[in-house]
């Protein structure tokens, strides 16, 4: 008998991965848009490893450092700091073309040595893009207010099984050119009318096919080797939870999961090795296309946040709809993702009002509601309960404190903190990297 054994028992080897939980996630917690970026930059100077997990190049994040303005649209914004490396999960949908424009024109050191891409992850095609642009103008479909950037298409082809992985592109070539061709005629049975030259696309990933094959990998053991070996890892997610394709408004949402489950899924992260969620906050409200938006200003107050708070989409130029704050929304974003702690930002966007409204519950049919709709038709309908609050009428630029900041900036800031009941850890009062105040 082996000298391990006592007892006759059998000697147990268990290693649980991740119980120091080192994986922490930054998610939008509204309609997008909120300023993920710049808190994932904030967040990244500490984190070995940045990832995206969902989305495609539908996403636009901005990272203002000094006189340099990045927009990542795929990669991961950690990859500003030459020491993180930026993983593109199984979750994410790609746009390769894109994919090495954006590299080239962000032009930071190494960085191809730096990006491990998923072998796992989907390719998104022109023909994608075709048929997005077709769906969006309208063919007899609801407007959604999509990027026509193909990516909704890409998760269909995926869901329908015949969308084409990276691992396809790097294995036999004849068989990937196969696959696409199928993809092609599969699609042309639904639109007679899409041009594909299948050569020349097929000529083009084969060059591809070379660029990438260095970055791509099995990110699942990449990432699980991280984990044992103690890395910070910080997930980005794209887009927002009101987005989401299962707890957004359907159909007004994206294609994938922007909550907390696409960090697992997208990425291959077992749940306990979860640690900080941080859901980000702005603080009033945005959204982009059509749809209900209960706490809506279609007024002069509306036109001044979107001027001061410069609200055009970074992939479209798209002008957004503003409104106040919606606290029964950021309930129920909370209720899904179980936020450890919020980044309210653009608290500076409000510095020019006498009063701020924030929507804290809605009433449908005469009664107050303690869920949030399932549908947009029901959202238009809610009527808005609000608790207006004093506004502060100071220049909050320069606080780096949260005692710098105006009394009724402060209570606004606990206002939102005590109807969540989740701590702000953060608040954002500018562009700039360092415009961000920390609240220990
Ligand atoms: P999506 O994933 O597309 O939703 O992007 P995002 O959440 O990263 O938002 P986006 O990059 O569109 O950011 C919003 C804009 O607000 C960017 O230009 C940021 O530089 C800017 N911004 C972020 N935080 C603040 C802030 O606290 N104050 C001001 N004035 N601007 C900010």
């Amino acid at each position: 008998m082996s000298a391990h054994l006592e007892n006759g028992e059998l000697p147990r080897k268990i290693k649980r991965v991740g119980d120091h939980r080192p994986v922490n996630v930054v998610l939008g917690t509204q309609w997008g848009d909120e300023g993920k970026g710049k808190v994932v930059d904030m967040l990244a100077a500490d984190a070995d490893i940045c990832c995206r997990c969902q989305g495609g190049n539908n996403a636009g994040h901005s990272v203002h450092v000094q006189d340099k303005h990045y927009a990542f649209h795929l990669l991961p914004s950690g990859v500003i700091y030459p020491s993180c490396k930026g993983v593109i999960g199984n979750g994410v949908v790609i746009n390769l073309p894109d994919l090495f424009k954006e590299i080239e024109k962000n032009a930071l050191d190494n960085l191809e040595n730096r990006l491990v891409i998923s072998d796992r992850s989907h390719l998104v095609f022109d023909l994608h893009q075709l048929v997005d642009g077709m769906l969006e103008d309208g063919r007899g479909h609801k407007l959604i207010g999509t990027t026509k950037k193909g990516i909704g298409p890409a998760y269909a082809s995926k869901a329908t099984r015949n969308g084409l992985r990276i691992c396809d592109l790097l294995g036999d070539f004849v068989k990937f050119s196969e696959k696409f061709t199928h993809l092609v005629d599969h699609f042309k049975q639904m639109y007679p009318e899409l041009i594909v030259d299948i050569d020349s696309d097929l000529t083009l990933y084969k060059e591809l096919a070379e660029r990438v094959r260095p970055m791509a990998k099995d990110t699942v053991s990449y990432l699980h080797t991280a984990i044992l070996e103690n890395k910070r890892i910080l997930v980005e997610c794209a887009q927002s939870t009101i987005l989401d394709i299962d707890f957004g408004l359907y159909p007004y949402v994206t294609s994938s999961n922007c909550s907390v489950g696409g960090v697992c899924t997208g990425l291959g992260i077992p749940p306990h090795c979860v640690g900080e969620v941080y859901g980000v906050v702005k603080a009033y409200l945005t959204r982009v296309g059509s749809g209900g938006f209960p706490t809506e200003l279609n007024n002069e107050q509306g036109e001044l946040l979107q001027k001061r708070g410069g609200e055009f989409g970074v992939t479209t130029g798209r002008p957004r709809r503003c409104g106040w704050l919606d606290l029964a929304m950021l309930q129920y974003s909370n209720m899904i993702n179980g936020f450890t702690g919020l980044a309210v930002t653009k608290l500076d966007i409000l510095d020019v009002f006498e009063e701020i409204k924030v929507g804290v519950a809605y009433i449908l049919n005469g009664e107050k509601l303690n869920t949030f709709p399932a549908s947009d038709d029901d959202l238009r309908k809610v009527e808005v309960e609000y608790k207006t609050l004093p506004g502060w009428n100071t220049s909050t630029e320069h606080a780096r404190k949260f005692s710098d900041l105006p009394l009724n900036a402060q209570r606004y800031v606990r206002t939102i903190e005590s109807y969540i009941g989740v701590p702000v850890r953060w608040v954002g009062v500018g562009k700039d990297r360092d415009s961000i105040i920390s609240i220990p």
